[in-house]
């Protein structure tokens, strides 16, 4: 039987992604409870990151060494990977050694050609295309505060980058509708969207967009590796932030949430990601209690 990855939420059934965010729930309870969950006992997940990370980090670490394993981390810059050793020969030499590898990187067929050399599962924890992790946490909080997110209307506000991506598969495996607000030259990738057409519409202003949603979704402006594009990006930006003027035209109970680091003042609005309506500390947390699910999932291969 082939080796299953999580590179993509379209790698999973949409029977498989509600299976976690039960089993999820279910883990963040015993956590809570101090009941011990130790299915991974004796299991290493290696993690690469080429780029920063502060959340995908602690969670995964924190999560293998709740779950009985273990969580390496590997920096390129200590491992030979980063001298130049070929994607492929790393991936068949560290998956020989370990039971999961975690990657965060830039291009998305870096991630492929690391997947199809290991032996054991690879995550994705971000590339320049998906973020499909923080989507299970997304989706996790949903359920926890409103129950299935089946039928409900999301909208994303702002660039039509990774996490805009995984908010499209995420419609078509989850069922839901996916307003997408963001500026001309800044739209997401056509098959993406061409993928979940049923589910997802395209919108150049925020407040059309926005009208009656049930939960408003933001990010950053300029990701990981777009440092340079800022200044460029703050100007056609300009008119896609969050704030109340944008909420106020969602659902009077719509949840915001981020997946954070958040620029206040920049995409989101202070009063708008500390106010009421924001989830985001829980959607945080969750990333931990989403990852142990798939962890499991992937590793013990049941959950
Ligand atoms: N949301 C997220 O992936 O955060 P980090 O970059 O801190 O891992
Ligand atoms: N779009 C952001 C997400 C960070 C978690 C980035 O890629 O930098």
């Amino acid at each position: 039987m082939s080796t299953k990855h999580f590179l993509s939420l379209l790698d999973f059934s949409s029977d498989e992604l509600r299976a976690l965010m039960h089993h999820a729930i279910d883990v963040k309870t015993r956590l809570k409870s101090a009941v011990a969950h130790t299915p991974l006992t004796g299991k290493v997940l290696a993690m690469i990151f080429e780029k920063s990370s502060t959340r995908t980090r602690v969670s995964f670490e924190s999560g293998m060494s709740q779950l009985g394993g273990h969580a390496m981390f590997l920096s390129p810059r200590d491992i030979q990977l980063g001298r130049g050793e070929p994607l492929e020969d790393s991936a068949r030499v560290i998956s020989s050694m370990v039971d999961g590898i975690m990657i965060r990187t830039f291009g998305h067929d870096r991630l492929e050609k690391l997947s199809a050399a290991s032996s054991v599962p690879v995550i994705n924890g971000l590339t320049d295309t998906l973020h499909p992790c923080q989507l299970l946490a997304d989706m996790q909080t949903w359920f926890e505060v409103r129950g299935d997110i089946k039928g409900a209307t999301v909208t994303w506000v702002g660039d039509g980058n990774n996490m805009c991506h995984s908010y499209i598969n995420a419609a078509k495996q989850f069922e839901f509708n996916l307003n997408i607000a963001c500026p001309e030259n800044y739209q997401p990738d056509i098959d993406i969207v061409a993928n979940a057409k049923e589910c997802v519409t395209v919108f150049s202003n925020t407040a059309e967009a926005a009208k009656d949603s049930d939960l408003i979704v933001t990010d950053v402006w300029a990701s990981m590796g777009q440092e340079e594009e800022q200044k460029e990006r703050k100007n056609a930006f300009s008119a896609f932030q969050v704030n109340t003027d944008v909420m106020n035209q969602a659902d009077n109970d719509a949840l915001f949430m981020h997946c954070l680091p958040a620029h206040r003042g920049e995409e989101v609005a202070a009063d708008v990601i500390d106010g009421k309506q924001s989830v985001v500390w829980q959607e945080a947390e969750n990333r931990l209690h989403a990852q142990k699910a798939l962890l499991e999932f992937l590793i013990a291969g049941k959950i």
